[in-house]
Order: structure tokens, then sequence, then C-alpha cells
């Protein structure tokens, strides 16, 4: 079986467990013969690469390194869950300097080894500020650096299809805007369900208002969960997403899901913009976000805390003043 490209792949936090199960998953979609695992903390980063090896997959070529430059080398394709995990009790923000200042030398490192990538997916929370300033400190453009709203979708999407006994492909068009965090904008306006659309169900004996706000906060909260279920916070969800999101800007497949992105729009005034996105082989599409007026009232809050967040990392120094960017 082919490979979608053959271009360098470079999986970086690799000896993690977000970072080996994104290798494994890449290697069993057969992205590229040519991945990277790279890791500043050498312990276990061998035996991750040894174990892709015994798996035996096909004409695959799997190196690692801790040194940066080797690792971004030639890569075209980056994916990163380089940053400190969130624990039980803490919110992602609570990782904010820490991940941000992490986010800043890759950014830094982007520019001077691999100026010329393709798409660089940030994973690390919170990942719509940890994005963007990797997007500054890189010089990329805002199309190529993607976070991880699609996982807020898939999980929206798994939720509708378990309360609705239904397959998870007949739910489709999920979508949650305004960043991956508690104020993100959870959206019934886009979604159908077997075709119905959504807001026709919501209300009904099928899907009452309080389940489906119970089920929107299973969304909101889906991190948080997992990191009270397991002990630790998610690993198999955020490594799975990402390398579709991967895939999917490699041109291997339409994209499912909208990217979290943040763009600065050309006034520089509402900075940060949650932007559906759609990645095809003919290139990145971005549509306006259709929705109710209450659901733009939640993107509001979500655009406002966002700003707060992206003012704190400017006041941390750690991005400069918007008027610089
Ligand atoms: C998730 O949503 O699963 C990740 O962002 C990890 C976390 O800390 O919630």
């Amino acid at each position: 079986m082919n490979f979608v490209t053959e271009e360098k792949l470079t999986i970086i936090g690799a000896a993690g467990m977000i970072g080996s199960n994104m290798a494994q998953t890449a290697a069993m979609m057969r992205l590229t013969p040519n991945i990277c695992l790279y890791d500043p903390f050498a312990v276990g980063l061998e035996g991750v690469t040894e174990e892709i090896r015994h798996c035996g997959f096909e004409g695959l070529n799997v190196t690692f390194t801790s040194d940066i430059k080797e690792a971004l080398t030639g890569a075209k394709y980056i994916v990163s869950s380089g940053g400190a995990p969130r624990k039980e009790g803490m919110t992602r923000e609570d990782l904010l300097k820490g991940n941000a200042e992490i986010a800043a030398q890759l950014g830094k490192d982007i520019k001077a080894y691999c100026p010329d990538v393709n798409h660089v997916v940030i994973i690390f929370n919170p990942a719509d500020i940890t994005g963007l300033v990797t997007l500054i400190h890189s010089g990329l453009k805002p199309t190529q650096v993607t976070t991880l709203a699609g996982l807020d979708s898939t999980r929206l999407q798994s939720e509708l299809a378990k309360h609705f006994g239904v397959k998870q492909s007949e739910v489709t068009n999920t979508r949650t805007y305004g960043g991956h965090g508690e104020q993100m904008a959870v959206f019934a306006s886009t979604a159908k369900v077997k075709g119905t659309p959504l807001t026709d169900l919501i209300g009904t004996d099928k899907l009452t208002t309080e389940q489906w706000n119970d089920l929107r906060q299973r969304v909101i909260k889906g991190g948080a969960n997992i990191i009270k279920l397991r002990g630790r916070s998610s690993f198999q969800s955020p490594a799975y997403v990402s390398i579709e999101m991967i895939r999917a800007a490699m041109g291997g497949e339409a994209f499912r899901w909208p990217a979290g992105c943040f763009v600065k729009n050309e006034k520089y005034q509402n900075i940060m913009m949650a932007m559906e996105t759609s990645i095809d082989k003919n290139g990145v599409h971005y549509k306006e976000i259709k929705g109710t007026l209450e659901e733009h009232a939640e993107l509001d809050a979500s655009y406002k805390h966002l700003t707060a967040l992206r003012d704190q990392v400017i006041d941390m120094g750690i991005i400069p003043a918007v008027e610089k960017w």
C-alpha cells in the first residue's frame, strides 16, 4: 500500500504517551515512510522507535533524535504535543506560561530550521494560544498552523451518535468554535442527525433541552472528564485527531473537522477569529461561521476570553504587542 506522501513528518514530544500514540497512528495510516521522532528527553525515545520498528510496517523508516535542528531540518509536516499536560483540578489555562514559552521556542526553531514547512499542528494546551504563539514566532501563514478544535467536534459527534443510537457517520457537520477550552461555543445550528437538523430535535422528547445542555457540557468538559476517569489527561483522542489533521494537510483526504486556527484580521482589531477550515487537495478554505444569535453571543464571549489570554502572553513578553505582529 502506498504512502500519502514521501515527505518528512516530525513528531515532537514523541517519548510521551500522546507522541508515541501519534507515531503509531501515523505509521498505521501510512502517511509517509519518513517519520522523525523528537523529544528533548531522550529517555524512552529509542524504545518508542524500536517498538514502531517491531510492528514491521512495510517501507517505514522511523528515526529519532533529541537534537531539534536535526528533527526539523527538511520537515514538511510537524505535529507537537511537546508541552506539559494538565493534571486533575487544573484548567488548561493553568499551563499558559510554561507551554507558551515552549511554543515560542518551537516557532523560532521552525523559522530557523524549516521555514518552508507545509503544515504544523500544535496540540499542547491551552492549544489555541500555544498555536498562536508558534504562528507568530515561526512567521508561517495562519492557514499553516492548526490546533485542537477538531477534537471537540469529534467529541460532539460521538456524544450525539451515542445519545441517538446511530452510527458516527450518520451525525454530520458537528462544529464547536471559539477555541479548545471551557469557553468554547458548541453549535447546534450546523449539525444533522441522519439528515435531520439537530435544532429540530432539541426540545423534543428525542433530545430534551436538559439532555442537550448535559451533552454540551460533556463536550466542553470532555478533557477534564478523561482526567477524572483515567487519572491522567487524554492521549488516544488528541493523538488520533491531530494525525487526521496532518493527513488532511497532506491532501490524503478531505478534512472532516474544523481546525482551530487563529488569524489576525487586516485591521488588527478582532485579532483572533476561529474560522471554519476545510482542507482539500486544492488548499485551505475558510468559511464564515453561520449560527443563531445566541450561538454568536457565546462565540463573542469565547473571543473575549481568548483575547484576554492572548494579552496575558503579550504581558509576559512571550509575543510582541499586537501592532508589531
Ligand atoms: C483534551 O481535551 O482532551 C485535551 O485538551 C487534554 C486536556 O487537558 O483536557
